[in-house]
């Protein structure tokens, strides 16, 4: 077990290590990175930062000690109404993220319910299976059930199956705009016009889009129906950390209705420290990130976003294309922006991911049906032609090599590679268990992703996987004794 230092340490030798251990985690700021980090350029960081310092120290907790928080957050709130079709009853709060936000949807659904739908015991809510698994996390912490319905081959939900999904029990139906895994938007008007029609809530999860398709919108790029003016719709997520290229630890929840509203608040007037009274998740409450966001969509505004939306669509253009043309693979479905998923029919697709991966590309595998997710942003404008042409190669590469070609050079690659972002440990803690439990020999262990990925998808139940994941988890906080 690791122990405090037993003495002081010297300012800048902390940060000096600091900087060290850095070096190996993903560097995003070469645009090779295709998610986590929404970056607009060195100027928009350097205001991020700035305005984040200024308020390092205070607490969002109480904005009554803290007027300019309450200023900041009611405007970045009003904007981002104002931005997703909000009326004069629309209301809302900041929030950490879009899981928080999604949360708060959920919780507000259950409990809007126990008011006003008495007789349901058992609430449900209805998701389509590409909806962010915020939305289960929500069902697993409030009692809420999850039921999943498929989506249809363009990867939208299927409005047939969310109608045979309803049960006396529904409180809350949910569509994204656009969805994480393929970038498309469900029939937001379909499925709220249902949701209307019985009597129950339903929620826009626009974390990813709501601060883009706005403004694709406004560009002449064909948008569906989304935000708050379609009928039916009584709450809506968006992410200011994401393509409002705010700083991390900052989005939006709004709802149609202050009456509704209410059923998100938590208030206890017994306790012998006060009335405590808290309308989201959190307590002590980081102003941070509220700060920044003030600052960030006041320094864009309309024009600075639409600037570095014209700029990323022309980027996703490019690349969609290029992708299109690389015969055995394609862009999965009809991405609605700046989200979308490489899959193919003929190849496996996780060895192109593989082979990228070792020309430092990082991209998330996905699953159901297998492909690489890209989330395009204004730091990828610049490499785009590079990721083509490598995409190329790699594409030629996998037709090319069947695994016992593989020269050693690229296993050992790989494995290195994935090693940074996946330390070695935990990499062969998991391939090990994955293994005993498909009874394997040592000489099989796969080492590299796409013989993971490959192997969890022929791990015989769902469960086993859940539990090498949940040893990942344990793991993630074991001090590393070899790192530096
Ligand atoms: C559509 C959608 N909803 C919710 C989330 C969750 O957001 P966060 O990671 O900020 O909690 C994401 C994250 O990518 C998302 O894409």
């Amino acid at each position: 077990m690791l122990t405090l230092p037993p003495t002081r340490t010297p300012a800048e030798d902390v940060l000096t290590t600091m900087r060290q251990v850095r070096e190996h985690d993903a560097k995003w700021q070469e645009g090779k990175t295709w998610s986590l980090v929404y970056h607009a350029g060195d100027e928009v960081t350097q205001l991020l930062q700035d305005a984040y310092t200024l308020f390092f120290s205070e607490n969002g907790l109480n904005p009554m000690a803290f007027p300019s928080l309450k200023k900041f957050e009611a405007e970045v709130v009003s904007m981002t109404a104002s931005l997703l079709g909000g009326g004069d009853e629309t209301v809302g709060n900041m929030t950490s993220g879009g899981t928080e936000s999604l949360l708060m949807a959920v919780k507000t659904a259950r409990d809007w319910a126990r008011v006003h739908r008495p007789a349901i015991k058992s609430p449900e809510m209805i998701l389509p299976a590409t909806a962010h698994p915020a939305f289960d996390k929500a069902a697993h912490y409030f009692g809420v059930r999850a039921r999943h319905i498929p989506v249809q081959d363009d990867f939208r939900a299927d409005v047939l199956a969310t109608r045979f999904a309803i049960s006396p029990n529904t409180v809350l139906i949910v569509g994204s705009a656009p969805s994480y895994p393929q970038g498309v938007i469900d029939p937001i008007p379909e499925l709220a016009q249902m949701a209307q029609e019985r009597g129950i809530l339903f929620h826009v999860d626009a974390c990813v889009g709501g601060f883009m398709l706005p403004f694709v919108h406004k560009l002449g790029y064909p948008v569906p129906d989304f935000d708050l003016t379609v009928p039916g719709v009584t709450s809506i997520s968006v992410d200011l950390h994401k393509y409002a290229y705010a700083a991390k630890g900052a989005s939006v929840i709004l709802y149609h209705t202050q009456a509704l509203r209410r059923h998100q608040f938590f208030v206890h007037t017994d306790w012998s420290g006060g009335i405590y009274a808290s309308p989201t998740m959190a307590g002590t409450k980081p102003a941070g990130p509220i700060a920044a966001a003030w600052a960030i969509m006041n320094y864009l505004g309309e024009e600075g976003y639409l600037d570095i939306t014209r700029t990323v669509m022309e980027t996703v253009t490019r690349l969609r294309e290029g992708i299109d043309a690389i015969d055995g693979v394609k862009v999965l479905g009809d991405p609605a922006m700046s989200v979308l998923a490489i899959g193919s029919d003929t190849l496996d697709v996780y060895q192109v991911g593989d082979q990228l991966t070792l020309r430092g590309w990082h991209m998330d595998r996905q699953q159901f049906p297998p492909s690489l997710h890209l989330t395009v942003t204004h730091a990828h404008t610049q490499v785009a032609e590079q990721f083509l042409d490598d995409l190329a190669q790699t594409v030629a590469e996998v037709k090319d090599f069947s695994m016992d070609k593989l020269s050693n050079r690229l296993q050992v690659g790989v494995v290195q590679t994935a090693a940074r972002f996946l330390p070695e440990k935990l990499m062969s803690g998991l391939v090990a268990r994955a293994t005993s439990m498909l009874g394997l020999k040592g000489a099989q262990l796969p080492q590299r992703s796409a013989a993971m990925y490959g192997m969890m998808a022929s791990l015989p139940n769902r469960g086993d996987v859940n539990e090498i994941v949940l040893d990942l988890l344990d793991q993630l906080t074991q001090v590393d004794e070899t790192s530096g």
